[in-house]
This record gives structure tokens, C-alpha cells and sequence, in this order.
């Protein structure tokens, strides 16, 4: 639909950005904290670019208050970070860190004297080793009440200052990575397992939801979702199924389940054909039913454009992990769909496709389907940046990618769908995760690479002048910038 005038963004608006825990941190084994899996599983050569850790990241955690400040420069509302479990509690459970608390606790205060609003994710994919090594993990059922134990100490400790939660941080992505793919922790492939982590973490998601409630945290929660609307290449019925199949695998899969407790019907009644289908005990369904959210958390990067698979067709293929063009392989599930190159869409070095019309069909879709305010938790541009002679970063690909982004959230809001804010990812440059310190995303260059910390600069891109102008205006220059 097209408006003759859009709609303006609500006066209190979130214009924030965010990070992750071990993205930024660095301090692994300071300050009292434990290892996360992560910590050891960017040790095992070849899984990471360049064998790249967060043993060091962007040093945020010596550095948070240069960093909050150039946040307030820039009239940043909100800030969205995780708190690393371990940190907490080095075990996963049992003794508590003090220290760490007080990291987080300092962070928090910083961030609300400068009158920013601090978002604070729960869990960004870094459980403790201790957990992994006691139970497995996420395969335990044990983990619902440690993840709910932590989650407590964390809301009884910062209720009244943080007024947004997020409980976990893209559970499809840490899962299938995880469990499927074998490219995150633990390094497992075997989908019979997979679901059965994945229903642990649905379950461990709504039994925090819950124990917030009843405590009476004042302040919204939900999850982060990643979320790629499907479409499909044309209008040939066989292909249009196909991208059913994706958006209900891909995505009903795990919303359907946060807002409503139940599993799509098509996918569920697949995956007992596969011999996968996890197993529903007595009272889960009642558990995940009591941990609907109050807001949905849109992690959104690009759409995905698929085709028809047949059974024996293509399965899992490679990520374009280095920066290289059209590295990515072709993949899909067997018997569901596969993905295609969307002719109409351009991509980044790390062939990730860019669509802000995309970001506009994935809000709505969410709106219609689940009636509740979106808040969108990530969203940004993964690209080289190259710091000049004078000490400058001229981004305009990022400015560009950002603004048509953002002017797409306008016009959702125009359509009718209710915004809570608008995190882009990230603020300042950070590991990112498989792809080493070269993909950057920031708003502020950190000067380091993959091979040398030097000395962990921090430089305004012209990123940071142009989100600086549009957060003054709350969002009235995008239209003009068009
Ligand atoms: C997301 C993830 C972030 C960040 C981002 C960009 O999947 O939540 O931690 O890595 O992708 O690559």
C-alpha cells in the first residue's frame, strides 16, 4: 500500500543499537567469570576466520565508559547488550559472581546517567562449559530451571532500572547452528536432537517469562527472533508451496510456539514422519502457554526466496564465511524447499541479500499474525570499512542501507503496525562470531583486525553522524533523504 503522508515515528520511539557479550566483552577469563562453550569452541582450528576469538573483542568490558559516552554523543536512546551467563554464575548454577554482577550493575548506571535506556538480552548463545559439560546443555531438561534460576537473580537485581528484556537472542539460529549445522557450539549434527534442544529452549524461554511475571518485574520481555520472510521465485503453484514450507519451518516454526505454545500442525506432523519430533510431556504445552510475550524481538537481515526441492534434493551447503562474493552454496531441506537468488536484490561481500522492503512484509506479517508490538533488536549492514589517512570511515553503502531500512519501519508504522523501537546492529565494530573482526558493523570503527589488537581505537564513522541526525529529528529527515 501506498500513503499520500506517513505516519511519524511515536515520540518515545527507541532509536537504539546493540551488541552481544562475547562479541565486545573480551575479559573471558577476568573479573571472576567462567567459560562459556564459546570460549572453548573458538580454540578447535578451523571454525572460526582466521581462528578469531572474543578473548579480547573490542575490550568493552575496560572500555564501557568511552563507549557509553560516545553512545550520549550521539543521543542514543537505547542500549541493547547480553549479559553473559557465566559471568554471573561461573558454575551455571550455585555460586554467584558478585563481581560480575557489578560489571553489569555499572553498565546499567553509566548508561542510565546519560539517559539511555538499557536492553537487556538474558542469553546471547554463550551457556557455561560447566553446564555443557554437567548435562549436555541445552538436551537436558535440567536446563530449564538453571536458565530460569539465572534469569531471576538478573531481574531481581536490575528491576526498576532495565524496562526491556530479551530472553534469548535468535534461539533458530544458536539451535540449527549448533545442533544441525555443526558451525556453532556444541558441533552437533543430528536433527533428532536438535529438536529436542530446540523444545528445552522454548520451554526454558516461556518458564522465564513466567517467573518475570511473577515477580512482578515492571517492564516488557520477549524473545529475539531471526526472522527472513519467505518468498517464493514465482508464481508456479509447485514453488509458492515451497516458500509455505520455509516460512512455516523457518519461522512459524518458532514464533507460533512463543505467542501461542503450539508447534505449526505441517511441520510437526513432518518431523514425526523424519522420526524427529521432540517429545511434548505432560505440562509442557501449559508451561509454553504461560510465557507468551509482551513484544516480539525482530532480528532482520535480509528475505529469502525459495523454489521447489524435491526428496532427494539439495540439503545443507556452505556459508560465504570469508567476504569472498558468491561463495555461498546453493541448500535447502530435502522434500521442502530450496533457496534462490532473488533477481531483484542486491548483496553484500558476505552475499547476504539486502531488501528493505523485506524488513516492511516481515513487520506486517508479524503484526497480522500475532496482534503484538515488534521491537525491532538488530539490524544492520556487514561490510569492509576502510579507516583513511585522516582518521575518517566514509560509510555511505551504510548510511544508504540504514536509511531505506529505517524509512521501511515508517512505512510499517504507517500501515498500522505497532514499533517499540529500532536497535540497529551494532554500535561500535565487533567479532562477529564466524567471520572474524573484518565484517564490520558499527557505527564506530574499532581499530583492529584478525592477526593484531593494536591498540583498540575507537573513530566515528560517518555512520555515527548521520543516526546522530536522524534520532534528533526522530526519524522526520528520512523521508527528505530519499
Ligand atoms: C545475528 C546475531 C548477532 C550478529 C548478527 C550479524 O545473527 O544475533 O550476534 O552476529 O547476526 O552477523
Amino acid at each position: 500500500m501506498e500513503h499520500k503522508r506517513l505516519s511519524p515515528f511515536p515520540a518515545d520511539f527507541l532509536w537504539g543499537s546493540a551488541s552481544a557479550a562475547y562479541q565486545v566483552e573480551g575479559a573471558w577469563d577476568q573479573g571472576g567469570k567462567g567459560p562459556s562453550v564459546w570460549d572453548n569452541f573458538v580454540r578447535i582450528p578451523g571454525k572460526t576466520f582466521k581462528e578469531t576469538t572474543g578473548d579480547v573483542a573490542v575490550d568493552h568490558y575496560h572500555k564501557y565508559k568511552e563507549d557509553v559516552a560516545l553512545m550520549a554523543e550521539q543521543g542514543l536512546k537505547a542500549y541493547r547488550f547480553s549479559i553473559a551467563w557465566s559471568r554471573i554464575l561461573p558454575e551455571g548454577s550455585g555460586a554467584v559472581n558478585e563481581e560480575g554482577l557489578r560489571f553489569y550493575e555499572n553498565l546499567i548506571d553509566e548508561l542510565l546517567a546519560h539517559q539511555i535506556e538499557p536492553v537487556v538480552t538474558l542469553y546471547h548463545w554463550d551457556i557455561p562449559q560447566a553446564l555443557q559439560d554437567q548435562y549436555g546443555g541445552w538436551e537436558s531438561r535440567q536446563v530449564i530451571a538453571d536458565f530460569t534460576n539465572y534469569a531471576t537473580l538478573v531481574f531481581n537485581r536490575f528491576k526498576g532500572k532495565v524496562k526491556h528484556w530479551v530472553t534469548l537472542n535468535e534461539q533458530n539460529v544458536f539451535i540449527s547452528h549448533g545442533y544441525m549445522l555443526a558451525t556453532h557450539p556444541p558441533g552437533v549434527s543430528d536433527p533428532k536432537r536438535m529438536y529436542a534442544a530446540n523444545h528445552h529452549a522454548n520451554l526454558a524461554n516461556a518458564s522465564a517469562i513466567k517467573a518475570f511475571r511473577e515477580l512482578g518485574v515492571p517492564g516488557k520481555i520477549g524473545p529475539s527472533f531471526a526472522y527472513g520472510p519467505n518468498y517464493a521465485i514465482d508464481s508456479k503453484p509447485e514453488n509458492v508451496l515451497a516458500a509455505l514450507n520455509a516460512e512455516e519451518y523457518n519461522a512459524n516454526f518458532w514464533m507460533d510456539v512463543y505467542m501461542w505454545g503450539e508447534y505449526p500442525k505441517a511441520v510437526f506432523t513432518w518431523l514425526e514422519e523424519q522420526g524427529w519430533a521432540p517429545d511434548i510431556l505432560p505440562g509442557d504445552t501449559e508451561l509454553l502457554k504461560q510465557g507468551a510475550p509482551d513484544f516480539m524481538g525482530l532480528n532482520y537481515y535480509q528475505t529469502a526466496t525459495n523454489a521447489f526441492n524435491p526428496i532427494d534434493g539439495v540439503g545443507l551447503g556452505k556459508m560465504n564465511t570469508t567476504g569472498e562474493k558468491g561463495t555461498t552454496e546453493e541448500q535447502g531441506i530435502p522434500g521442502l524447499f530450496k533457496n534462490a537468488a532473488n533477481p531483484y536484490l542486491e548483496k553484500t561481500n558476505w552475499d547476504w541479500e539486502i531488501d528493505p522492503t523485506g524488513l516492511r512484509i516481515g513487520l506486517r506479517r508479524i503484526a497480522s499474525r500475532y496482534r503484538v508490538p515488534v521491537f525491532i533488536t538488530e539490524n544492520g549492514l556487514g561490510e569492509y570499512d576502510k579507516l583513511t589517512a585522516e582518521s575518517e570511515i566514509h560509510d555511505d553503502y551504510r548510511i544508504d542501507y540504514l536509511r531505506r531500512h529505517a524509512l521501511a519501519i515508517q512505512e510499517a508504522i504507517s500501515d498500522g503496525v505497532e514499533m517499540i523501537g529500532y536497535c540497529t546492529w551494532s554500535f561500535t565494530d565487533l567479532l562477529s562470531w564466524l567471520n572474524g573482526y573484518q565484517k564490520r558493523y558499527g557505527f564506530v570503527f574499532v581499530d583492529r583486525d584478525e592477526a593484531d589488537e593494536k591498540d583498540l581505537k575507537r573513530y566515528k564513522k560517518d555512520s555515527f553522524y548521520w543516526y546522530k541526525k536522524t534520532i534528533a529529528a526522530n526519524g522526520a529527515n528520512l523521508i527528505d533523504e530519499k
